[in-house]
């Protein structure tokens, strides 16, 4: 008999199990929690979106969306037209076996019959590779701009990027991000960038500090270790584009010397040979123009006053001129966060301003900034620091014998889970000792022992499985005593 395959989980995702998950809840609990503080409501878009709008915002020449995005396309008429295929191949003994260019070849043939015709833009979906871009089409999609400004939210959930897998990188890994939007009415809409001008500068550089002083402050409630925060600023559309024009020039200079990527870069996207890990480049780089002694005087104002901000607040910060990010539609204040435990994998959360953002996806003149935590790392880092926390462990293992004594065994199951209690509930009888060994391995704090007495008496026994010590509390009391017994060892 032909050996069956096991099935498992596709490359670059996994399984969260318990007992982790306890940690990834109680992360996501403590965002809550502080994000809340900061006056943040709950986000949840859907995780695919048009790819055009990952096209459009991320940008169609970056890493994340030219190689790394999961999409098809979603249309009736083609999966009809494969499943038919597939039937017909299967049908006709005369086309050999299914190996796709038999396949291929039919497929070819529809669309030159125009079976495709109308395929539209409309059909392309992706999975998201990041939630920015679906919080900004949802902004505008709900009309958010007619709510009191900003309009602040946070998400979590999955986000997916066909990337080669390691530690800390997957194909499907969670991020826990927030957004500060803000419509700014004034804003002359050819200027998008530079909104507002000078006189905003504070103002932004006070909402790009709190940003990151939320962030920071979620880090410490959580405890990570090892905690840097790096900021830059990257310009806007006066500066950057005359920044970018004058290190492509430098670049062109020592082209020869530079490895096979980045000479792409000169090209496509010059500001990304900064971010070049390669040990050859990294002394050619150190000598490059740095965009700080080029920012226009209304980036470098606000860029001064982020730094003041951060320092009222008491938030720690190093400068990356070399920070510039791989999507396209940051400017001025950008940050990235490491943290201990994470190998070459160690940002463990991204983020910047993005005014004009909204606008490019059709919405009015806005505002943003924002970040992306990424959960896999965070919570690598915390494990790593032995902060996972304790297994799942019970509160109450409820060892029932005779069958008087399983209705009791329920009721007070009940009873105790409704009170909170984590309680396990053995669902055939068994002996007591092997019971109690059963509670032992899941850890649980007391065992709860109704044999045919406890029914008689409606005395039941409580065992405290660390010491062995045994006590009688009558049935009533059994929610307040373990109430108290826990409370007492808090
Ligand atoms: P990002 O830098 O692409 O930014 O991702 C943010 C974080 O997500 C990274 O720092 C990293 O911790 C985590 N991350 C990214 N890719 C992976 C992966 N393959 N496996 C595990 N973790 C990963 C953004 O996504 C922006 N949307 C952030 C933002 C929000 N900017 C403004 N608002």
């Amino acid at each position: 008999m032909a050996e069956k395959k096991k099935f498992q989980a596709i490359k670059g995702t996994r399984d969260l199990l318990p007992p982790e998950t306890e940690l990834w809840n109680r992360v996501e609990h403590t965002a809550r929690e502080v994000f809340g503080t900061f006056g943040f409501g709950e986000i949840r878009p859907p995780i695919f979106e048009k790819t055009r709008l990952f096209e459009r915002a991320v940008g169609s020449e970056t890493d994340i969306v030219s190689k790394e995005m999961f999409n098809w396309v979603d249309d009736p008429d083609l999966s009809g037209a494969i499943t038919k295929i597939r039937t017909e191949i299967r049908d006709t003994k005369t086309l050999p076996a299914v190996d796709g260019t038999a396949a291929r070849a039919m497929l070819e043939k529809q669309a030159r019959m125009g079976a495709f015709n109308n395929l539209a833009e409309r059909v392309r979906v992706a999975l998201r590779p990041e939630a920015t871009a679906s919080v900004c089409r949802a902004y505008i999609e709900h009309e958010m701009h007619a709510l009191p400004q900003p309009v602040k939210l946070w998400y979590t959930g999955p986000m997916f990027r066909r990337e080669r897998p390691q530690k800390g990188r997957y194909r499907q890994f969670y991020q826990i991000g927030a957004e500060v939007l803000e419509m700014v009415p004034s804003f002359a809409a050819k200027d998008a960038a530079s909104a507002g001008g000078a006189k905003s500068a504070p103002k932004d550089a006070a909402v790009d500090a709190e940003v990151i002083e939320m962030v920071m402050a979620f880090f410490a409630r959580l405890g990570l270790e090892g905690v840097k925060l790096e900021i830059n600023s990257i310009g806007d559309r006066e500066c950057r584009p005359k920044y970018v024009e004058l290190l492509r020039a430098e670049l062109l200079k020592v082209k020869d010397k530079l490895g096979p990527d980045s000479q792409r870069r000169i090209e496509t996207n010059p500001l990304r040979v900064l971010d070049s890990k390669l040990e050859s480049e990294q002394g050619i780089i150190a000598g490059l123009p740095k965009i700080a002694d080029h920012l226009c005087a209304n980036c470098a104002a606000q860029y001064a006053e982020v730094k003041r901000q951060l320092g009222m607040r008491g938030v720690a910060y190093a400068e990356n001129w070399r920070l510039v990010r791989g999507l396209d539609y940051y400017m001025r204040t950008t940050f990235e966060i490491t943290a201990q435990g994470l190998g070459s994998q160690n940002a463990v959360c991204g983020g910047g301003r993005y005014d004009g953002l909204v606008e490019l996806l059709g919405g009015p003149p806005t505002k943003g900034i924002g970040f992306a935590i990424g959960e896999d790392r965070l919570i690598l880092s915390l494990q790593e620091a032995g902060k996972g926390g304790a297994a799942l462990g019970r509160d109450v293992f409820v060892a029932w014998m005779g069958e008087k004594a399983q209705a009791t065994a329920i009721a007070a199951a009940q009873k105790l889970r409704a009170a909170g209690f984590r309680v396990e509930l053995p669902p055939v009888e068994q002996k007591f000792g092997k019971a109690l060994g059963q509670a032992d391995k899941l850890g649980a704090r007391y065992a709860l022992i109704l044999g045919d007495d406890e029914i008689v008496t409606g005395q039941w026994t409580v065992k405290t499985l660390a010491s062995g010590e045994q006590r009688t509390v009558a049935a009533e009391d059994i929610v307040a005593f373990l109430r108290g017994e826990i409370e007492q060892q808090k």
